[in-house]
């Protein structure tokens, strides 16, 4: 393969250097582009732009392929746990035993929210929505902590190992404390015996006797956090790189980040998942009206599609079989659940989906599995963004650790020529 790519403009040539990833994929280099040419580049919506050299997740949409730092995400739902894939993000190598039993003391060292931002939680209206009141608490939690969230680098990088412990430790405290308030509920106390998961299902549910958990239960969801750890430069990541080449600390870029997973097309599919499927199942449809409807343009298969995936989703994949053993264990009985299997079975037989090479996301079961475990539907984007921290906190020291400049895409402006201003009497 060559290392330059030819580029002609009317009778100019342009020499575009070749980029080659290690699992060799390839990218023409246009940096140089409009300084030389005078011309930008145009991709609405990204879908052809590399915005950066990244070494955490690797994606192989067309063959259905995830890996965290070269471990392949199977694998790693098989043998890891949330809290290890989280080291695993932030530093690129597994820990060691110590290593780890470090980690996991620093993060249960934060379980506690500070008082102020427990009183953010609970000033907020009754109405605010749970990723609202989540993207505040994270902006509430770096001012109890003004050393480890300056603006300033080097000093807001070498204190990412704490930041990051910290907010990882807090993000499961704010969606119980925000859960906990909305029913005029006090938390529980933290349980020093639990592990994360556990902690977090008694912080949600339990009550103050610490009755044990169900081992199968907090499985089933330290899975789901760890298969939603990190995606590359999705609309969230994106979004939290993008504050963070500003300079800006790493809580307010995954403040940032959570309102960028809130929406319906991102993190927020697994709630309108959920909502899809009801609504199928009150209109005493089996599935096959909406996929026409889906088919003709009128409704949208939430939990189908996805930008990178040409292929089965590997999460969801792994996801689909963990939703029969979790409803099993919860003795749970789902009448939703036939209704995605049939959506799914006719799905991937049907012409549309077939030529548009739409398959099931991550979003498709997981919604299934946290309604049967008791968490209200509104809760499930916070439980997206839980899983996601991580990868957000990875991107965030990857960037700045190496971004060299400020993120500032161009545009191509289509609007007013120039025109002289007219007062308010002429108009
Ligand atoms: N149901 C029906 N048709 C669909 C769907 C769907 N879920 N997704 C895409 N299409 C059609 C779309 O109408 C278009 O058809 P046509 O070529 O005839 O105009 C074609 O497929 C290409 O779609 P697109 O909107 O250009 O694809 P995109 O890459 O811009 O969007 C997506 C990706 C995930 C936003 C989209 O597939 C979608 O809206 N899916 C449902 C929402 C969802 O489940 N989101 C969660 C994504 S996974 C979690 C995450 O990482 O955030």
């Amino acid at each position: 393969m060559s290392k330059q790519a030819t580029l002609n403009i009317g009778d100019k040539e342009y020499t575009l250097k070749i980029l080659t990833g290690s699992e060799d994929e390839h990218a023409l280099d246009i940096s140089i582009l409009r300084k030389e040419s005078n011309f930008i580049t145009y991709d609405d919506g990204y879908g052809n732009t590399g915005s950066c050299e990244s070494d955490i997740t690797f994606i192989d949409g067309d063959k259905g392929v995830l890996r965290y730092r070269g471990f392949d995400i199977a694998e790693l739902a098989e043998k890891s746990n949330f809290l290890e894939t989280c080291f695993l993000l932030f530093n690129g190598e597994l820990p060691n035993s110590s290593e780890l039993d470090n980690f996991k003391t620093k993060v249960f060292s934060h379980s506690t929210l500070p008082s102020p931002v427990e009183k953010v939680i609970h000033s907020m209206s009754g109405n605010s929505h749970p990723m609202g009141v989540l993207s505040s608490a994270l902006q509430a939690l770096g001012g109890c902590f003004p050393h480890l969230c300056t603006n300033t680098r080097p000093a807001d990088i070498d204190s990412f190992q704490e930041a990051a412990s910290l907010i990882v430790a807090s993000i499961p405290s704010i969606a119980a404390s925000t859960y906990r308030s909305s029913k005029g509920e006090n938390m529980p106390e933290i349980g020093n015996v639990f592990s994360y998961c556990e902690n977090f299902l008694h912080l949600m549910f339990g009550s103050a006797s610490a009755e044990p958990i169900d081992s199968s239960i907090s499985k089933a969801l330290d899975l789901i956090f760890l298969l939603h750890a990190d995606h590359e430069q999705n609309c969230s990541t994106s979004t939290c790189r993008m504050i963070a080449s500003g300079g800006a600390n790493a809580f307010a870029s995954l403040s940032g980040a959570v309102s960028a997973l809130w929406g319906p097309l991102h993190g927020g599919a697994n709630m309108a998942v959920i909502r899809m499927l009801n609504e199928i199942h009150s209109a005493g449809d089996d599935g096959s009206q909406f996929i026409q409807s889906a088919k003709e343009g009128k409704s949208r298969l939430m939990g189908f599609g996805h930008r990178v995936y040409r292929n089965y989703d590997p999460r969801a994949k792994i996801l689909k079989s963990a939703c029969d053993q979790a409803l099993e264990a919860l003795g749970v009985e789902s009448p939703i659940l036939d209704i995605a299997r049939n959506l799914e079975t006719s799905a991937l037989q049907d012409e549309y989906f077939i030529a548009r090479k739409l398959y099931p996301n991550v979003d498709f079961y997981s919604g299934i599995i946290l309604q049967a475990m008791g968490f209200p539907t509104n809760m499930f984007t916070v439980l997206f963004a839980l899983g996601r921290a991580p990868g957000w906190l990875a991107h965030w020291k990857e960037i700045a650790t190496n971004g060299k400049r400020i993120h500032r895409p161009r545009q191509i402006y289509q609007g007013s020529t120039h025109r002289p201003y007219v007062g308010l009497g002429d108009r």
